[in-house]
């Protein structure tokens, strides 16, 4: 007896079953699953971007990593902590092989604070455990993150991307006081002192 269908795949196999539907009800079964886990990812996004500021990289921002130190926002003058004229504080650190600068950085607590950082070598990473600051740093880029400190203490802050054979002792410190020992200097400037 003839073959009726031209197409192999509409073609029934001698159990009956028709190659085309049975890979149309698998497809649709992997596109339904497909569809759920990026749901459950999306949802894992918006719920610790709404619930615990923890945001994806979204700051933009080039600098040439081969001049920062002659001049503009990152020359060692204008590291570490400044108040801005609204009260929130701004801090700027250039991580480098093997330390950050500044190795100690002085924050008042509930207080908006911003870290500026950057990289003159290579890729750095920047963590503060217990808190939503979490950044890598990229020669090239201005890395931004926004954090409000809800307790005072110093936080140890390591240097997460492997960066070298000095990488394990690369870290630096955030001190986050009350505000009533906050104590800028005339500029607007505090540093973590003796
Ligand atoms: Cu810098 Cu690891």
């Amino acid at each position: 007896m003839a073959d009726t269908h031209q197409d192999p795949l509409q073609r029934p196999l001698p159990d009956g079953i028709v190659p085309a539907a049975e890979v149309a009800r698998t497809e649709k079964r992997w596109l339904v699953l497909m569809v759920a886990m990026l749901s459950v990812m999306m949802a894992v996004v918006v719920v610790t971007g709404a619930t615990n500021a923890i945001h994806p990289p979204s700051n933009v921002e080039t600098i040439d990593p081969t001049t920062l130190h002659l001049g503009g926002e990152f020359v060692e003058s204008n590291l570490g902590t400044a108040r801005e004229p609204d009260g929130s504080l701004t801090a700027r650190l250039v991580a480098v092989q093997y330390a950050f600068v500044p190795g100690c950085v002085k924050l008042a607590v509930d207080t908006p604070v911003k870290f500026r950082l950057t990289s003159t070598d290579t890729v750095h990473g920047f963590l503060l455990p217990g808190t939503n600051v979490n950044t890598m740093v990229i020669p090239g880029y201005v890395a931004q993150v926004h954090t409000r400190f809800t307790r005072t203490g110093d936080l140890l802050m390591p240097c997460h991307e492997f960066c070298g054979l000095g990488h394990s002792q690369m870290y630096a410190r955030v001190r986050v006081v009350p505000q009533s020992e906050f104590r800028p200097d005339a500029q607007g400037r505090a540093n973590c002192g003796p």
